[in-house]
Parts: C-alpha cells; sequence; structure tokens
C-alpha cells in the first residue's frame, strides 16, 4: 500500500510538470485528487489493511495528498504568471498612459432635500426623531384617532404585514412614540422617513415616498406657532418671497386642522400648469394636535397643546428640477440620477 501510494505521488508529480496548458490543470486535478481520482481510488484498500499497518498507511495518504495539492497550486500559479508574462509581452503595456477616470458618485436628490430640511428645522430648535417604518395597525391609525371604518384603512390604501401590523401610511404614528418616550417634557420634534401606501401609480404618486413630519408639544402652543414655523420654513427653503395660503381641512389627529399652500415658485402665482392655473402649490397638512391624540400620547389635554404637520418630500423636489414623473425617483435609472 504505501510503495503504490508513492509511485502514484511520484507519478503524479511527473505528469504535473508536463502540464503546460492552463486549461488542462482540471483535469489532472480530477484524474488524481478528484472524488473518483486515483488517490481516492488506492485509498479504498485501507479497509483491507490489518490494523497495525492501517495508521503508516492512512498518515502516508494524507502526506501524498498534501504534496500533491501543494503541487497543483504551485503549478497553477506559475502557469497563470506564464499566460499574464505572455500577454504582457505580446501586447505592451504602456505605464505611463493616465488612468482612466473612476466615475464619483453624489447623494440621491431626496438624501439632498431632506438633509437641506433637517438643516433648516435644526436652526429652529427642532431635533429628529426616528421611527420604524413597519408600524403597528394600532398606532398608524388607531391611536392616531382613525376609527377602523375609516376609508384609509382599506386594503386599497395600505400594505398589511398582517393583520396587526402594516407598512406605515403616513409619519404621523411616530408622534405617538415619540409623545409615550418623552413625556412629560416639552417636544421639538421633525420625523422625517420613508411612507408606503397601496395605490394606483401615476406620475405625481408613488407607492413609496417620503414625508416630513413635525411635532411640538408644550403649554400654550397655538395655531399662530404653527403657521409661524412653516412659514419660516417655507421662506428657508423656497425664498424669502414665498407667500403662504391657509385653508381649513380635516385630519382625524388633529383639530383644528389646516392645509398651508405657497404660492407657485414656478409662475409666482400668475397660474400656470404645474399649480393647475391656481398660483398655488400644496405644501403641508397640519393642525393643532387632538386631544385624544395628546392623550393616547401621555399628556393631558387639559394643560399641554401642541401642533404637528406633515410634508410630502419628492413632489416639492420635482417642481423645483422640473421633473414631471414621480417614478424616476426610485426606478434606479442612472440616466436620471445623474443629472442632479
Ligand atoms: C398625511 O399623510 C398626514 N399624515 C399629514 C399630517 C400630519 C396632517 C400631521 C396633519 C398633521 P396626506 O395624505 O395629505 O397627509 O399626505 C401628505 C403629503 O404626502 C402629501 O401632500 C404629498 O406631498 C405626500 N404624498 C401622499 N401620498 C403620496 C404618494 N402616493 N406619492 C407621493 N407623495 C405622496
Amino acid at each position: 500500500m504505501i510503495d503504490t501510494l508513492e509511485r502514484l505521488q511520484t507519478e503524479g508529480l511527473a505528469q504535473l510538470e508536463r502540464v503546460a496548458d492552463p486549461e488542462a490543470l482540471p483535469e489532472w486535478y480530477r484524474d488524481y485528487l478528484g472524488r473518483k481520482g486515483r488517490l481516492t481510488d488506492a485509498l479504498r484498500g485501507l479497509g483491507k489493511l490489518s490494523p497495525e499497518e492501517r495508521p503508516r498507511a492512512g498518515q502516508k495518504g494524507n502526506e501524498v495528498k498534501q504534496a500533491l495539492e501543494a503541487a497543483f497550486e504551485a503549478r497553477q500559479t506559475r502557469l497563470r504568471e506564464r499566460a499574464l508574462e505572455a500577454s504582457l509581452a505580446a501586447e505592451p503595456l504602456d505605464v505611463s498612459l493616465p488612468g482612466r477616470p473612476l466615475g464619483g458618485g453624489h447623494l440621491h436628490l431626496t438624501t439632498r432635500m431632506l438633509r437641506h430640511v433637517r438643516e433648516i428645522f435644526a436652526e429652529m430648535g427642532f431635533q429628529v426623531y426616528e421611527a420604524p417604518e413597519v408600524e403597528t395597525d394600532e398606532l398608524n391609525f388607531g391611536l392616531l384617532n382613525i376609527p377602523p371604518y375609516h376609508p384609509a384603512r382599506d386594503m386599497w390604501d395600505t400594505f398589511w404585514v398582517n393583520d396587526r401590523v402594516v407598512l406605515r401610511t403616513h409619519t404621523s404614528p411616530g408622534q405617538i412614540r415619540c409623545m409615550r418616550e418623552h413625556h412629560p417634557h416639552p417636544i421639538r420634534v421633525i420625523l422625517p422617513g420613508k411612507c408606503y401606501r397601496y395605490e394606483q401609480i401615476t406620475p405625481r404618486s408613488e407607492h413609496q415616498f417620503f414625508q416630513v413630519e413635525g411635532l411640538a408639544v408644550g403649554h400654550g402652543i397655538r395655531m399662530t406657532d404653527l403657521i409661524g414655523t412653516i412659514g419660516q420654513f417655507l421662506r428657508k427653503m423656497h425664498g424669502e418671497s414665498r407667500r403662504m395660503r391657509i385653508r381649513g381641512s380635516y385630519f382625524p389627529f388633529t383639530e383644528p386642522s389646516i392645509e398651508v399652500d405657497m404660492d407657485c415658485i414656478l409662475c409666482l402665482g400668475k397660474g400656470c400648469r404645474v399649480c393647475k392655473h391656481t398660483g398655488w402649490l400644496e405644501v403641508a397638512g397640519a393642525g393643532m394636535v387632538h386631544p385624544v391624540v395628546l392623550a393616547n400620547g401621555g399628556y393631558d389635554p387639559a394643560e399641554w397643546s401642541g401642533f404637528a404637520f406633515g410634508m410630502g418630500v419628492e413632489r416639492p423636489v420635482m417642481l423645483h428640477h422640473g421633473i414631471e414623473d414621480i417614478r424616476h425617483f426610485y426606478a434606479n435609472d442612472l440616466r436620471f440620477l445623474r443629472q442632479f
């Protein structure tokens, strides 16, 4: 057995030396070291040896295997080097040629917008509160005073993970999380993040989009604080001469509720296709935090008051850059992304 193994090693090494083509190497490997190769074949005889002979033969088998494997690796490296040398000799390399420039990446349009929004609110003393994108039905709807029969709970509007868990349809559930974490202290935060809605995808509506929520809770907070804050933000974001318009509205989690518009940044209020000839663009839904929501967050509405707002991110970016279709944002088409 030992003799057979030694012969196998000598023969294998000699054969390997004769392999000159890297393509032929796997064949040698299969032949000697493969599952059905000669070494495996030879080691099959181990079982027939006497218990005294077996350990020595087994050890020899291992030595032969290691020797063949090491020689194979070395041969493979050598042949690769040779191939490289040959190709360098055949096609000389001009190392003095300038390298190919690496394409520099940059931040996504939405990320830049979100960073800008954070900066502006940071100057006004707002901290950032992060809340999860996968949310319970209770936080996304129930605790925000959205009753079970409300159309927003409809399967057409919501991606359900199971009967109790949804992909959040807005950033508002973060209000409850934030209040529960911070009560009984005053709050001034923004909650930026991705939202999801199971809805018809159109040039203006995606099934995933970003919102920035704002929440302030304190003593004696009033509607004028809300309007002042949003006005300041709009002027910082879109220019000092921005005008805004407040309309009455309805959200289950704010009372009273308002809708904030600003004069159209494209036609400056004269009326164009983008503002549907009204001169105004919708900016945010907002209002005073509903007493029920304050209580759900752990604040006594008799003592505390607060305001909240929620605005989309992609739609204002579209206006700024004249992007006609929201689907471009997350389609990962570099031709689109490189433009900004
Ligand atoms: C809300 O989601 C409320 N939670 C906002 C709010 C917060 C009101 C706090 C009061 C207090 P609404 O469904 O209108 O509201 O969405 C707010 C903004 O999100 C919209 O104005 C729009 O800019 C953006 N948005 C909503 N759906 C889509 C969509 N499918 N694609 C892109 N943007 C969207």
